[in-house]
């Protein structure tokens, strides 16, 4: 059912999910997308912390949006748990009247900083991290599209991706692998699906506790020599700017299939 519609157009009722919605670029993205809404729309908000989730979903409820968020450990939710979760957020709900169903891939987490890539081989720990930032953003998108891709008009997937993904960072071997591969299942979803909208969204280095992690716990100099630079030259982006700006591409509707779209890319 879903078709190649362009996202540009947002009318009628919209369903919304948003990974890692307590903080950073997951809260910008999802108050500057609720913006978009129209009445009867639902927007569903993930991550584990319950209290920082409730500040996320009062900024973006209104008299279009109804917001529902929910505590949940990402790394550890069985297929299962995320499909009860997508269920109960839509209870009362005839799934068939939304126009359209977006997701909005945005969980994600740098894994261990402190260890070289040449002696990495800790494969629980790289498991975990991989469970994460890949396997269970892989599983939840197939939730996702069990419920929508044939009900719904229009079905938009948004990754929020990173130059990392394109691009080798030395000492960011669990974060660069992880994102390349995440980035690349969304391609390849792309390259199957016509009909649904994929997207592969770089926020460019953007002010959120993640920076401060890098600070904080990398070993590899270059690594602390470039955020530190970013940090005190001032040029980190506002995670409004960059949710902006991902908003905006994603209603211009100008990127191909599964297209990595950088902030710094040329309007
Ligand atoms: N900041 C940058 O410069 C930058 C650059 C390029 C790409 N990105 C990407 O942008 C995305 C957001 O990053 P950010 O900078 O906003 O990071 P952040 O502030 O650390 O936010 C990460 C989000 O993920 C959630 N999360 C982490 N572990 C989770 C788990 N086990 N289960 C459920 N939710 C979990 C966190 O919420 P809880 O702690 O409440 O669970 C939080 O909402 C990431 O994919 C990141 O790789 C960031």
């Amino acid at each position: 059912m879903a078709s190649s519609s362009s996202v540009a157009d947002m009318t009628g009722p919209s369903f919304c999910v948003v990974t890692g919605a307590s903080q950073g670029i997951g809260r910008a993205i999802s108050i500057e997308i609720a913006k978009c809404f129209y009445p009867g729309s639902l927007m569903l908000l993930l991550a584990r912390n319950y209290q920082e989730l409730s500040i996320t979903a009062d900024s973006c409820e209104s008299g279009n949006v109804k917001v529902i968020h929910k505590s949940v450990d990402l790394s550890t939710a069985s297929e299962e748990d995320m499909m009860d979760i997508l269920k109960n957020a839509l209870a009362g709900y005839q799934i068939n009247n939304f126009k359209r169903a977006l997701i909005f891939h945005n969980v994600g987490s740098l894994g261990n900083l402190a260890i070289e890539t040449s002696r990495m081989e800790n494969v629980p720990e790289m498991r975990k991290y991989y469970d994460l930032n890949v396997f269970k953003v892989i599983s939840l998108n197939t939730q996702f599209l069990k419920l929508f891709e044939d009900v719904v008009e229009q079905v938009v997937i948004v990754n929020i991706t990173s130059l990392c993904a394109i691009k080798p960072m030395g000492g960011m071997a669990y974060y660069c692998s992880a994102k390349a591969a995440r980035e690349m299942y969304f391609r390849v979803l792309a390259e199957e699906k016509k009909n649904i909208k994929v997207l592969n969204y770089s926020p460019g280095p953007v002010e959120t506790a993640m920076i401060e992690n890098v600070l904080e716990e990398a070993i590899n100099k270059n690594l602390r020599e470039v955020f530190t630079s970013f940090k005190n030259q001032g040029t980190l982006l506002k995670p409004e700017v960059t949710a902006r700006k991902c908003v905006a591409v994603l209603l211009a509707a100008k990127f191909s299939p599964g297209e990595h779209v950088d902030y710094f890319d040329d309007e």
